[in-house]
């Protein structure tokens, strides 16, 4: 996979993701709490490691969900096509559900997996996004909570890739060529 050469520069820190995950999973708390029903469905792949720093705040009884819908492939445009590639192993019907997802960017993906998954009668579905590029939006919505709105860069690490690679970085930051 050959691309032109990039650097990466940091745009939030590690430790200011922490921080705002403790502030999000208070909320959160707030919203759910006193209930035992709640389900917490990740994204895949790019919500994986927001959802585990997650779900490890919240004091709730939880359970863990993942749902893959289709995305990028291994370039930077968005398919405005969404495709649901793996589905739940649970049932969410009368259940609370937080869908977890990584970026809004267009809007598209998080629009068609609501709509999927609100056709199978959750009780409450809610919505969390680390990141939102709001510039960049061809449907209308906003995720119940934003971790940060950023500028229409491309990003990668905490989960999020590029072509595959810099999931494992532990800060986010933004893709630059050099060439
Ligand atoms: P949307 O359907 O256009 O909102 O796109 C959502 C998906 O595109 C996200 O879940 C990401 O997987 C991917 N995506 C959007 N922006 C970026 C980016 O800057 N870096 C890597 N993936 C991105
Ligand atoms: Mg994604």
């Amino acid at each position: 996979m050959p691309h032109r050469p990039y650097v990466i520069d940091q745009l939030i820190s590690a430790k200011s993701i922490a921080a705002r995950i403790e502030d999000l999973a208070r909320e959160i708390k707030t919203e759910f709490g006193g209930t035992d029903k709640l389900v917490v469905v990740g994204l895949l792949r790019g919500s994986f490691v927001f959802i585990a720093d997650l779900v490890r705040e919240l004091d709730l009884p939880v359970e863990v969900d993942f749902l893959e819908a289709s995305s990028y492939g291994d370039g930077m445009e968005s398919t405005r096509e969404v495709r649901i590639l793996k589905d739940l192993r649970g049932q969410i019907e009368g259940r609370d559900v937080l869908v977890v997802e990584d970026i809004v960017d267009t809007g598209h993906t998080l629009h068609h997996v609501t709509d999927y998954l609100g056709t199978r009668h959750p009780a409450k579905l809610r919505t969390i996004a680390l990141l939102d590029k709001p510039a960049r939006r061809e449907v209308p919505l906003k995720a119940d909570w934003t971790g940060f709105e950023i500028p229409d860069e491309f990003v990668v690490g905490y989960g999020i890739d590029f072509a595959q690679r810099n999931r494992n970085l532990p800060f986010i930051g933004k893709v630059r060529f050099t060439k």
